[in-house]
């Protein structure tokens, strides 16, 4: 049975009863709209604690006034559903006035792996996250937190944050879940159309083949150039970007470092975002 809370009182009370118990306590961060990707996060803070915690928010801080906050998809209903399926103990649903009471006047900036990518087009967002997900470390105070590397910035920025506040909770990174054609599930697939969802599936395979030729020596500049060109080819209407990064700090990346192909395409009114690792063939 999944229990459903709503405050941050509850929360606490539940938490801290498990841990009286000895009891090790994972956090999966969301919002909502539940999915496979996320069923995995769910799976891999199940193997590793004894207690799983999903939170579900859709954070309106991490949204500019320009971007899809009012017709981000919520289903409440559906998504508890998926959280008993899956063996969750403890679902936290907070409202807005919950988590940002009237006056909260308090925003956390993390710098390094949030320069650049993301930032470039959503200036706002990673600051949106980070307050947000440390304010559910703290109510939460989980011993481990899951989160996806289909956002793979945001995990580099949540790791960051927990490194540079002290915060004692382990940020565990789960891999990208992909359909059978390797399009990474993501709540924004809702938005495609069928004709739209063929193009969508074609960005893996464009990332997957500029991530093998960088680790096989190519030239850096014409790989990202011939990349972008190709996920145009493919349908895609504007590339936000389509960049190499190391993988921690998401620093330019340097051939003897492990590294990351990032790109954020668009097409019609859906942004869609994706990863893939520099060694990965
Ligand atoms: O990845 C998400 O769903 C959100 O950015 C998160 C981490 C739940 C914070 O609102």
């Amino acid at each position: 049975m999944t229990v459903v809370v709503e405050t941050i009182a509850a929360l606490r009370a539940q938490v801290q009863a498990w841990r009286a118990e000895g009891l090790k306590v994972a956090l999966v961060p969301t919002m909502g709209a539940l999915h496979d990707g996320h069923v995995s996060l769910m799976r891999a803070a199940l193997e590793r604690a004894d207690r799983c915690v999903v939170s579900i928010f859709v954070n309106p801080r991490q949204f500019a006034p320009t971007e899809d906050l009012d017709k981000y998809p919520r289903q409440l209903v559906l998504d508890l559903d998926k959280l008993k399926q899956a063996g969750v103990h403890l679902a936290f649903t907070p409202g807005v006035d919950e988590v940002y009471p009237q006056g909260f006047a308090t925003s956390i900036s993390v710098a390094g792996p949030s320069a650049g990518l993301e930032t470039a087009f959503r200036p706002a967002f990673f600051d949106g996250v980070a307050t947000v997900v440390a304010k559910l470390f703290i109510q939460a105070a989980p011993d481990l937190a899951v989160f996806g590397e289909k956002d793979y910035q945001q995990l580099c920025v949540v790791k960051k944050l927990c490194r540079d506040l002290d915060l004692p909770v382990e940020v565990l990174g789960s891999p990208t879940i992909r359909d059978a054609e390797g399009l990474a599930m993501s709540s924004r697939n809702a938005y495609l159309d069928a004709a739209e969802l063929d193009i969508a599936r074609k960005l893996n395979k464009v990332l997957r083949k500029a991530a093998s030729l960088l680790r096989s020596g190519a030239n850096e500049q014409a790989t990202m150039a011939a990349a972008r060109q190709q996920i145009l080819d493919a349908g895609f209407d504007v590339v936000d970007y389509v960049e190499a990064r190391e993988s921690v700090m998401l620093a330019p990346w340097r051939k003897d470092r492990d590294g990351r192909v990032l790109v954020a395409a668009r097409l019609g009114k859906t942004r869609l975002i994706d990863n893939i690792e520099i060694s990965a063939s």
